[in-house]
């Protein structure tokens, strides 16, 4: 059985996981609007993601005998400079999201609830890559920026990413 307190908190990473996914979504339709696919590929990869995220979460409340709790969801921004931005702020927005993970795992030891504290293992290390994915188009934009045509073939690089849905929760 989940502890109450566990449970609330696992409840609120389960709705910071679908912002995310909207976060994503958002930018998807913003490369749209600049006429880059690859990228809006890209972002749609992750928003798949996200959502499985939340429901990783989710199915593990409800295998732990507690109750999941979806709350509303806050809406995205729409607005973003270029791809350059967008990536800076999926990269801000990952590191967030492991301060939330991290928190979770530190209240799991607090309650003695070693089930939780392995389960979210898992996302200890997909948050190590969720960072680096993020950071390193980041990276490759920067170098990008002056070249012409630089985006083109990184476009074509972000249309190439595809989605494998996570194992489910043990
Ligand atoms: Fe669910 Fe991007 O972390």
């Amino acid at each position: 059985m989940l502890h109450p307190k566990m449970q609330d908190a696992i409840n609120k990473q389960i709705n910071a996981e679908y912002f995310s996914a909207f976060l994503y979504l958002a930018m998807a339709a913003r490369f749209n609007g600049l006429g880059l696919a690859g990228g809006a590929n890209w972002m749609n990869v992750q928003f798949q993601e996200e959502l499985a995220h939340a429901k990783k979460f989710f199915d593990y409340v409800g295998e732990r005998g507690g109750t999941a709790k979806l709350e509303t969801i806050a809406g995205p921004p729409t607005e973003w400079q270029d791809a350059l931005a967008m990536f800076e702020h999926a990269y801000a927005h990952e590191q967030k999201v492991t301060g939330l993970i991290n928190g979770l795992a530190d209240l799991a030891l607090e309650l003695k609830d070693h089930a939780t504290h392995n389960f979210l293992q898992w996302f200890i290390a997909e948050q190590v890559e969720e960072e680096a994915s993020a950071d390193a188009m980041v990276q490759k934009l920067k170098l990008t920026k002056d070249a012409p045509g630089g985006i083109f073939q990184l476009d074509a690089e972000m249309a190439a990413r595809l989605f494998t849905p996570p194992a489910p929760a043990k």
